[in-house]
């Protein structure tokens, strides 16, 4: 039985426990005056109030945004992903990638991840690429619902794409707080959204991520002509918000500087042609064998309004005017070979651009198929050297895959596959919890096959209108197997050489709800065991941890009170 002694001894508690938070808020959110303003309130504060009070005097800390009360947990429930072999895809193939797809509401699958793909000993996430591309909440759907516009009527499956924007943001936070706690140290999450949401998602995520960690805000060209339905200006572009866990551990694939000096073997994969052509537009050479390799070189050493001062060449002409650098860092930069002073020695001075230092900075923010044109004799000819295709490609490549328009706007496989190139690390996992179709899937398939990797994909949607089952299933089907599911033909070829991407599995798993009351420990025995079983088959490296553990876990698998 409590006491009134041991209540007020909690009030005490309590009360020294706020004003300690107080102090731990950052500067730039509490000055030290407001914090001593804040301190005296919550000092004044009774038993029954304090908790209303505190929460009144932290409310102005937050620098984003302040919801409406989060989506409720039920308490009574936990949400447990199940395998449902019968759905699972088999490969013939004795090696072979093993992914994931999980049938269900996110917020659920998510807190399963958080069981499986976190190292106890570490506490660390495992995942270390997220690419998500949720419902944009669009104006159109904000009508009725599901207002697609004509290209996409066809469709037979949509989603619901309706929220108020408080709404929308509040689904958004739940799930990006969670897909922040399962990322490594070294992930990457990227989120593709419109400008519907872009700037609102951007401060959330400013928030979830850290301003600090925000990478780029990636424009993607997704339609590749003008659209006359526009009313002012014609919007052909999307965005990816790009952000690291943590920016300092961060690093993104580049190439071995030193090694470059024009050599295409060098290179690889997608970035080569954009090194290339990088490489041709611009006029490199390397006309005194710097061991820095080709440069190009800018007359911009000269700027009027400086001091003046001669300078000369090292065959002995001197040259005067005002220079952009001062007499040192001239200097500096003859000693060190990085001026340029034409063929015979004596030109006007000219500074050396090298090569390798730009090639560490071809991921550009701007993302659009790229061409060339190259001339011979009379025939001109169009080369695409850098693909991320468009929402049109992207309906295309999954129409010739699955046979109809099922699913309005899937991204095209070639955008996530150069988004997922970008990593560093070719072994690594990949999440889509809003996967949709299952582009992620095909994308991680794909971008392995060639270049060997053993990138794992675990992805996960709900079957509204029953799209996981006939598109996102059946496509990762279509693309294993090279046919459909009941044998049908399909026009879809991976390359001449691989008709299909037989050496990958896909393990396919439900969410089952099961009824767990506090303090159920009779009924928690029974499913903890189920539990440990599931989660050794998402993650085979999950390690099975001690009873009280996985009874915490289980009560943290509470999934989403629907209203
Ligand atoms: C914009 S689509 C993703 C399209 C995908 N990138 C592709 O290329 O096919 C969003 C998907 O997320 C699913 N979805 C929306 N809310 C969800 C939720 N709470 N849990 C699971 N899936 C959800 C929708 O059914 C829809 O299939």
């Amino acid at each position: 039985m409590m006491t009134i002694n041991d209540n007020k001894l909690i009030f005490e508690q309590k009360k020294k426990q706020f004003i300690e938070r107080i102090d731990l808020i950052a500067k730039e959110s509490f000055n030290n005056e407001q914090k001593e303003t804040a301190k005296q309130i919550i000092e004044s504060a009774n038993e029954n109030n304090i908790d209303a009070v505190y929460q009144l005097v932290t409310q102005r800390v937050k620098t984003g945004f302040v919801f409406d009360a989060a989506p409720e947990v039920n308490h009574n429930c936990v949400a447990l992903i199940s395998e449902n072999e019968s759905l699972s895809i088999t490969s013939t193939e004795a090696v072979h990638n093993e992914h994931s797809l999980i049938i269900g509401e996110n917020y659920d699958t998510l807190k399963n991840l958080l069981c499986t793909y976190i190292n106890p000993s570490t506490g660390e996430g495992m995942i270390d690429i997220i690419y998500i591309d949720p419902p944009y909440n669009t104006e159109s759907a904000k009508k009725d619902g599901n207002d697609y516009k004509e290209e996409v009527e066809a469709a037979k499956f949509v989603y619901r794409d309706k929220y108020t924007r408080d709404g929308w943001l509040n689904m958004m936070n739940e799930r990006l707080k969670l897909a922040k706690k399962i990322l490594s140290n070294r992930g990457v999450i990227y989120i593709s959204i419109d400008d519907g949401e872009q700037g609102y998602l951007k401060v959330l995520c400013d928030e979830i991520f850290g301003e600090k960690n925000f990478i780029a805000n990636l424009i993607w060209k997704c339609r590749s002509s003008l659209y006359y339905t526009e009313p002012l200006i014609s919007i052909q572009t999307e965005y990816i918000l790009a952000y690291a866990k943590d920016k300092s551990k961060f690093s993104l694939k580049t190439f071995d500087k030193d090694n470059i000096d024009g050599d295409e073997k060098a290179l690889e994969g997608f970035f080569f042609n954009r090194v290339k052509k990088l490489y041709d537009d611009e006029d490199y050479s390397n006309n005194d064998n710097d061991p820095r390799g080709p440069y190009k070189t800018s007359g911009k050493v000269r700027n009027d309004g400086r001091p003046i001062y001669t300078v000369t060449s090292p065959t002995g002409v001197q040259h005067t005017a005002a220079w952009v650098y001062s007499p040192e860092v001239f200097q500096q930069l003859i000693d060190d070979n990085q001026i340029y002073w034409g063929v015979d020695g004596s030109a006007q001075p000219r500074k050396k651009s090298y090569f390798k230092d730009y090639i560490g900075k071809v991921s550009s923010n701007l993302l659009y198929d790229e061409f060339v044109i190259t001339k011979n004799g009379d025939k001109t000819k169009k080369e695409k050297i850098f693909e991320v295709g468009t929402t049109e490609s992207g309906t295309k490549e999954l129409k010739d895959i699955v046979g109809e328009n099922k699913f309005p706007y899937p991204k095209p496989v070639e955008l996530i596959k150069y988004l997922i190139s970008l990593y560093p690390v070719n072994d690594c996992t990949v999440l889509d919890f809003f996967a949709g179709s299952g582009t992620t899937g095909q994308s991680v398939m794909e971008l392995n096959e060639e270049d060997g990797g053993k990138r794992k994909f675990i992805l996960t949607t709900n079957n509204e209108n029953n799209i996981a089952n006939d598109v996102t299933l059946e496509r990762l089907f279509r693309v294993i197997h090279g046919k459909g599911s009941k044998g049908e033909h399909i026009s879809w070829k991976y390359s001449n050489t691989v008709p299909s991407l037989i050496n990958n599995s896909v393990r396919v798993f439900d969410v089952e709800y099961h009824e767990l009351q506090l303090y159920d420990f009779e009924k928690a025995n029974k499913l903890i065991p189920i539990a440990e079983i599931q989660f050794k088959k998402l993650n085979p490296n999950y390690k099975i941890k001690d009873r009280f553990d996985i009874y915490n876990e289980l009560a943290a698998l509470n999934p989403y009170k629907k209203v």
